[in-house]
């Protein structure tokens, strides 16, 4: 069966904090014209809150409750094509893993631990790494995460040497590719 059958043409971004997921979706969204969801950003709407006040108020469990009723309901939306611009730890549910799988190209944007260290050290909102060894808390959590987005991405793209044009045009030449050849 052709995978463009089965599979919806929208393109699902994962990856860690800081490895240019929100940078390369609004790339992909000016290219394509597909409808730009930013799953962060869409939570933060949502509720009135910054990410950081949802964990402190509500805890991380409550954030990863929003996170997978956000994606239900992205799946739910069949009208049109999305780049969906997912948070970093989306991956740790695995009900989460096999949705996006299920969502359409799902594409792991990689970088090393140092260059996530640099990029991450920038902006303070990002809770799971308000630590005092914040680097020690990223390579954990990169270690802990790197065999969910292997499992779960259809394309690994190492962003490092990259720009977002230069990531942006690779994702689209093998989408386009994913979704005219047969699985
Ligand atoms: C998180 C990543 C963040 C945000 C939240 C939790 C994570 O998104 O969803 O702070 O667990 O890795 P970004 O990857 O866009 O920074």
């Amino acid at each position: 069966m052709n995978q463009s059958e089965v599979t919806p043409k929208n393109i699902v971004l994962i990856g860690f904090m800081g490895s240019g997921k929100s940078t390369v979706g609004r790339e992909l969204h000016q290219r394509l014209g597909y409808h730009l969801t930013d799953m962060d950003q869409l939570i933060e709407e949502r509720l009135g809150k910054k990410i950081s006040e949802i964990f402190v108020e509500e805890g991380e469990s409550a954030f990863r409750d929003f996170e997978t009723m956000q994606l239900m309901e992205i799946a739910r939306q069949t009208d049109k094509r999305h780049i969906i611009s997912t948070g970093g730890g989306i991956v740790i549910r695995p009900e989460n893993r096999s949705l996006l799988r299920r969502l359409g190209y799902v594409v792991w944007l990689n970088a090393p631990e140092e260059v996530i260290s640099e990029r991450t050290s920038r902006n303070r909102d990002r809770p799971l790494l308000n630590h005092q060894d914040s680097r020690a808390r990223i390579a954990m959590l990169l270690a802990e995460r790197e065999p969910w987005y292997r499992e779960t991405a259809h394309l690994k793209i190492d962003t490092a040497g990259l720009d977002s044009h230069e990531t942006a045009a690779g994702i689209l030449e093998s989408a386009r590719y994913f979704f005219t050849h047969p699985a």
